[in-house]
């Protein structure tokens, strides 16, 4: 309707100018044509005057009132003649036609002079009149009179006028039309110019054929883009770290303070009972561990699973409780599940099946139908709770991993205008692999509801790209890594995920390392000269942990030596117990620490100790600076967060790290000794490495490898999605407002 305003507005004043020439055209045309056609008659009556007057002399003379008769018949037979007369030399009309007008009277010059025209008006209509004097001197005889009929040049005026108008009507019609079609097309271009500038592209590229009156607009906006980029390059290469505080300014002053909602299937706290009572536990996530901080640096609402058994008598009549409990930062919302759900949506769906499909770790997905449709009613339950929380029309909303990969879409239906980040926390596989669940389209479409869909690595946001162009029809520009589907763009990049890093004051209250040393060995029953490798993991077959079992087996083997002087303590916190894979995992790696202790052990040496409990961060923070060897032998990780942690723990600059190859992690810590897990004898040579390497390499290669965590911690990774995010937002703010502006005008 706008759009129509707009173009009549455009049109209107050009339909008046043409108007306006018709107007003053048509009359002058009229006026022409008359002229031509009394001088085309003024040349035809001198012509048939002169033909013909000798005749009429002879007859007037010789008194022949017949042969004059029959003379002017023949002249009146033309169709445009009306009437023929004779006046004499007194003044009189001697003779006439039939057709001659009563109102023409003799002397006949008299009339035609006064009127300074050939032409008369008459009643009947116009006449032209032309006299011709009839003489023989010394006889003067009169005139004779030939009245023409002029009605035939008013019709051909009024046809004339006719199909003048009627150029000028089509002339106008095509013009507008040419118009119209010109200005949508270069609004068109336009809008499209500036959506390509607005997300980063080539501004040249973007207006390669503006208009004169757009180049200005045009300028304006390239300055403006310019200046913000500076802003933003200058916020993501800051000559200080990102800190909460950092990431407070960025909320207030990019997002302009606005909400922030957190989706994920785990809690950060959860409520148990136990006989003393209701305890507060955290639980063993690299998910909870990265988003914590930065919920407590921006406050807002945390939706997740209320999964422990005192959790319902810890909320309010909202379900909301404040945590952190020592000092409540932000609210934990939580969802309710009922066994069925719990079974099939995380269970089923998301451990049976996503997870051995992104991970790849010879596990087969299983993937039943009931599952499926317990995942998309979970999914469905938590997109009803997220838009009943929203304050907003327009909140950021973080979804977070593989349980809810169909959340996006739907909040998307709901809430059109929010912004939502969605962070996938595991690797995401080729797409012949992706292409084995049965529900591949569904879950691809449920995630491009997101604005920015987020991966740890560059290499699984290729893959993801790939399963798309696989899978649905959409549009991919990779030069920015932007897929469109049904018109709404998705950027995908990836955002390698971190830690916290400790403050100087916390770090000044740590115990010291030769405490932690000490705890860690008498922990274990272990003398204090004995080496100590530590791995810290979820009991989970894709951490490689029986590969680790067997690389300490051939470490012995290759090195006797070293029996009796070094051990392997393996933390493995339960998870997903109920899945026969997992119990028989955890089986697999009991008989191996059993075999490799049997070996190689005795009544007062282990070579590998399986702690098969959850502990908590404070107490595997002092394991990790006890150790010599941090051990991570992930099968496939998306990043793996126990090596920043390790990293984050060694303020002593000592201490290895043994990182997989097939972890994320691995791109960013190159200085960590990388290995292929899969192969037992490069692990086995890194273990020996790791334990003989002297302490100034150690050092060398830890002071590099904090730097890297210390600046890439999880602020920046939380700020580089949300600077993303405010960019997207003040695109879309920027589009919407040119997309009035241009409506209104
Ligand atoms: O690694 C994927 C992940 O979701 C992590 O984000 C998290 O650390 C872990 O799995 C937790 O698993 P769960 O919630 O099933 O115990």
């Amino acid at each position: 309707m706008n759009a129509f305003r707009l173009q009549f507005r455009f049109i209107a004043p050009l339909f008046l100018v043409i108007a306006l020439t018709a107007y003053l055209t048509v009359p002058l045309v009229d006026q022409f044509s008359l002229r031509w056609t009394v001088r085309d008659l003024n040349s035809r009556a001198e012509l048939v005057a002169n033909t013909i007057s000798e005749n009429v002399i002879d007859s007037i003379i010789s008194f022949d009132h017949v042969r004059l008769e029959a003379l002017f018949n023949r002249l009146i037979a033309n169709e445009r003649m009306l009437g023929v007369g004779l006046c004499d030399h007194e003044g009189n009309l001697r003779e006439r036609t039939s057709g001659f007008p009563d109102d023409i009277t003799c002397p006949i010059a008299d009339q035609v002079v006064a009127q300074s025209s050939p032409t008369l008006k008459l009643p009947r209509g116009s006449v032209h009149i032309a006299v011709e004097p009839l003489s023989r001197p010394p006889l003067n005889l009169g005139e004779l009179v030939l009245v023409h009929d002029l009605s035939f040049a008013e019709k051909r005026g009024e046809d004339t006028r006719r199909y003048l108008i009627l150029f000028f009507v089509i002339l106008g019609a095509v013009i507008a039309l040419i118009t119209v079609i010109t200005a949508h097309l270069s609004l068109r271009g336009w809008v499209t110019g500036v959506r390509e500038l607005l997300r980063g592209g080539n501004p040249l590229k973007a207006f390669e054929n503006p208009t004169s009156e757009l180049q200005p607009l045009a300028h304006e906006l390239r300055a403006l883009l310019r200046e913000m980029e500076d802003e933003r390059r200058a916020r993501e290469n800051p000559p200080d770290l990102w800190t909460p505080d950092k990431l407070r300014d960025l909320l207030h002053a990019d997002l302009r303070g606005d909400e922030v909602l957190v989706v994920s299937n785990r809690e950060p706290y959860i409520h148990e009972k136990t006989p003393d009572g209701i305890v507060v536990k955290r639980p063993a996530s690299g998910l909870v561990t990265a988003v914590e901080p930065v919920m407590r640096a921006c406050s807002g609402t945390w939706i997740a699973h209320g999964s422990g058994s005192g959790d319902k008598e810890s909320v309010d009549e909202h379900d909301i409780v404040r945590v952190p409990p020592e000092r409540p930062a932000y609210s934990l919302k939580r969802v309710w599940l009922t066994r069925e759900e719990e079974e099939g949506y995380y269970f089923g769906f998301a451990n049976e099946g996503l997870w051995p499909l992104c991970h790849i770790a010879h596990v087969r997905p299983v993937f039943r139908v009931s599952d499926w449709e317990y995942y998309k009613a979970v999914n469905q339950r938590f997109a009803d709770k997220v838009v009943a929380s929203a304050r907003t029309d327009d909140p950021v909303i973080l979804v977070q991993d593989y349980h809810f990969a169909l959340l996006p879409q739907l909040i998307r239906e709901r809430l059109p205008r929010a912004t939502i980040i969605t962070f996938w926390h595991i690797p995401w596989p080729n797409p012949e692999s992706f292409g084995i669940c049965p529900w591949r389209k569904e879950i691809l479409r449920g995630m491009l509801g997101s604005s920015i869909l987020g991966f740890h690595t560059r290499y699984h946001c290729k893959n993801f790209i790939e399963t798309v162009d696989r899978f649905l029809e959409t549009r991919i520009e990779h030069e920015h890594s932007v897929i469109t589907l049904d018109g709404q763009e998705t950027l995908v990049k990836s955002y390698p995920i971190s830690i916290n890093w400790p403050e100087p004051a916390e770090e000044a209250a740590w115990p010291s390392i030769a405490a932690c040393r000490k705890e860690l060995r008498a922990r274990f029953d272990l003398p204090e000269d004995r080496m100590i490798a530590i791995g810290v993991d979820r009991f989970d077959y894709t951490k490689g942990i029986l590969e680790r079992a067997n690389a300490v087996e051939r470490l012995l083997e290759k090195h006797p030596e070293l029996i009796g002087k070094f051990t392997l303590i393996q933390v493995a916190a339960p998870s997903r117990s109920e899945l026969d894979e997992y119990r028989y995992f955890q089986e697999r790696l009991a008989r191996r620490e059993a075999e490799i202790n049997e070996r190689f052990g005795g009544p007062d040496y282990w070579p590998f100790i399986l702690l098969a409990q959850h502990q908590d961060s404070e107490t595997v923070h002092r394991y990790y600076r006890g150790a010599d060897v941090c051990v991570v032998t992930s099968l496939h990780d998306g990043m793996n967060l126990v090596s920043k942690e390790f990293i984050a723990s060694r303020n002593d600059e000592q201490g290895v790290l043994i990182l997989s190859q097939f972890a994320g992690a691995a791109g960013e810590l190159p200085e960590a000794l990388i290995v292929n897990p899969y192969h037992v004898e490069e692990t086995a040579d890194a273990l020996y490495r790791a334990l003989t390497m002297p302490e100034a390499e150690q050092r060398d290669r830890m002071r590099t490898l904090r730097a890297t965590v210390r600046e890439r911690n999880v602020y920046r990774w939380a700020g580089f999605m949300l600077l993303d995010a405010a960019r997207i937002r003040r695109r879309e703010r920027i589009e919407a407002r040119l997309l009035t502006h241009t409506e209104n005008r």
